[in-house]
């Protein structure tokens, strides 16, 4: 039987699209393997957002030709491989496949092309094709990523995705909710709602308020989380839906960008400081106890010192539990390449913008979780924390990592714990016996 390795970079909807891959090769007869050493199709997975993303897989593709084994088929699927095209076969010549995110039916047929010495491309976009025959081999056991959106159709002025993923399509209500059924009848309890901008959601008949509630009613089902939403698609009937339905988790990672309004412009991302503030205020009234987490950008064109200082302000004011913080990375044909040169911001002005983010950020989250230790709540046990020492990594419902001692046994199953120290960061926790409900005073 012929072997598959393929090898993820990038956001969840890459290790999603992977996961579809495995399951579509799987049913033509390939047996997955877990590593590239002698496998017979070796695909890479790969990212276009910043210039490392690109670069790691550039020196990957490197160490994989001397791993690979004589007439292994060699594919590079992904974002980057929609980015580039046809380019890649002529950088590396040992790459005999490039295949973007919306033709991955044709792999099967590609690698049989390729095993008889063909190099081809396959970049098309199609709006029909959400991969709903594929059934996906999926990675982990206790969680499961359902894409239900694939594309964006916002523009912001730094971003590829736009070009990399197509047009925003929606995959049809009736079809996520089947999935999340597999999945519960496989044991799975969460579910994880995958879209650029997950919370425009529509599917010509039902929206993301719609489809959180009816994912959220699937037996089995006890925890619901979705990304990334955009700030500027939280209707009320979505925070309603969020609000009222009881597995949708208490966390939401709301990407912010910038504290600055007019960076925010030349972002393209349409809203203001005060409109991010706002959409915030909304949700955290709706949902006690929510978490926020958000994505920053520094050193984007002619960012000024008072631009920068506003998004310090921004964290400040939201008090943010995490935030993934990125230097920006000018990506060739987004509309931030074609502002003027003398905007750009020096390196080392960017290096110490970063520095003061990210400890800005970690102060405030650590804050945040010093202030939680003692409390009780349910985590979810996701896996060993690391192998054989008796130490497990669960979460909360708020996504908070809680490292908690016990055997591999209890991986998928829900615990109370005790916060009893945390990094900063991460929490430790210990197992309590779940109290009983006091007697009603009278
Ligand atoms: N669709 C999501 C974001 C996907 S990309 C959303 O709109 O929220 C994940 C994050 O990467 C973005 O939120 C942004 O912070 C960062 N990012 C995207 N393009 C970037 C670039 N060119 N340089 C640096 N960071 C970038
Ligand atoms: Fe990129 Fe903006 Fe679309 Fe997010 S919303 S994927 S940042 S263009
Ligand atoms: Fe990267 Fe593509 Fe995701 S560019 S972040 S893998 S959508």
């Amino acid at each position: 039987m012929s072997t598959v390795y393929i090898e993820t970079y990038g956001c969840q909807m890459n290790v999603s699209d992977s996961e579809l891959m495995y399951g579509k090769l799987q049913a033509e007869g390939y047996a997955p393997v877990d590593s590239p050493v002698g496998a017979d199709v070796v695909l890479v997975n790969t990212c276009a957002i910043r210039e490392n993303a690109e670069q790691r897989v550039i020196g990957r593709l490197g160490e994989l030709r001397r791993d690979l084994k004589p007439g292994a088929v060699l594919g590079v699927t992904g974002c980057m491989a929609q980015r580039l095209g046809p380019r890649l076969l002529e950088t590396d010549t040992r790459v005999q496949l490039v295949v973007g995110p919306d033709a991955y039916r044709l792999l099967p047929q590609l690698i049989e092309g390729a095993r008889n010495g063909e190099r081809s491309t396959a970049t098309d976009f199609d709006l029909e094709e959400h991969y709903e025959d594929f059934t996906a081999r999926r990675f982990e056991g206790v969680k499961a990523w359902i894409p239900v959106q694939r594309g964006c159709d916002y523009r912001c002025t730094y971003c590829i995705v736009p070009t990399t993923r197509g047009p925003e399509r929606s995959r049809r209500l009736a079809e996520v909710v089947r999935e999340t059924q597999e999945v519960a009848a496989q044991g799975i309890t969460e579910v994880v709602l995958l879209g650029q901008t997950v919370n425009s959601y529509h599917d010509g008949s039902a929206d993301f308020a719609d489809l959180l509630r009816a994912v959220g009613a699937v037996d089995g089902i006890r925890r619901v989380r979705y990304t990334s939403p955009h700030p500027n698609d939280f209707s009320d009937r979505v925070i309603a839906a969020m609000a009222e339905t009881p597995a949708v988790c208490e966390h939401v990672h709301l990407p912010m960008q910038s504290g600055s309004t007019a960076m925010l412009k030349r972002m393209l991302r349409r809203y203001s400081r005060e409109d991010y503030l706002a959409c915030v205020e909304r949700l955290r009234a709706a949902i006690p106890g929510l978490a926020i987490t958000t994505d920053i950008i520094v050193g984007f064109p002619a960012e000024s010192d008072e631009e920068f200082a506003d998004t310090l302000s921004l964290c400040r004011a939201v008090r943010f539990d995490d935030a993934f913080t990125f230097k920006f990375s000018a990506r060739e044909g987004t509309p931030a390449t074609r502002m003027p040169p003398e905007w750009t911001i020096p390196a080392a002005v960017v290096d110490a913008r970063y520095e003061a983010l990210v400890a800005t950020v970690r102060g405030i989250a650590r804050e945040k979780n010093l202030g939680r230790l003692g409390e009780r709540m349910e985590v979810l046990v996701e896996k060993e924390a690391r192998k054989g020492g008796e130490l497990l990594q669960a979460r909360s419902r708020d996504f908070k990592t809680v490292l908690v001692s016990g055997t591999p046994d209890l991986v998928g199953r829900y615990l109370t714990v005790e916060l009893t120290g945390t990094t900063g960061a991460t929490f430790t926790g210990t197992p309590v016996q779940e109290r009983q409900p006091l007697p009603m005073a009278v």
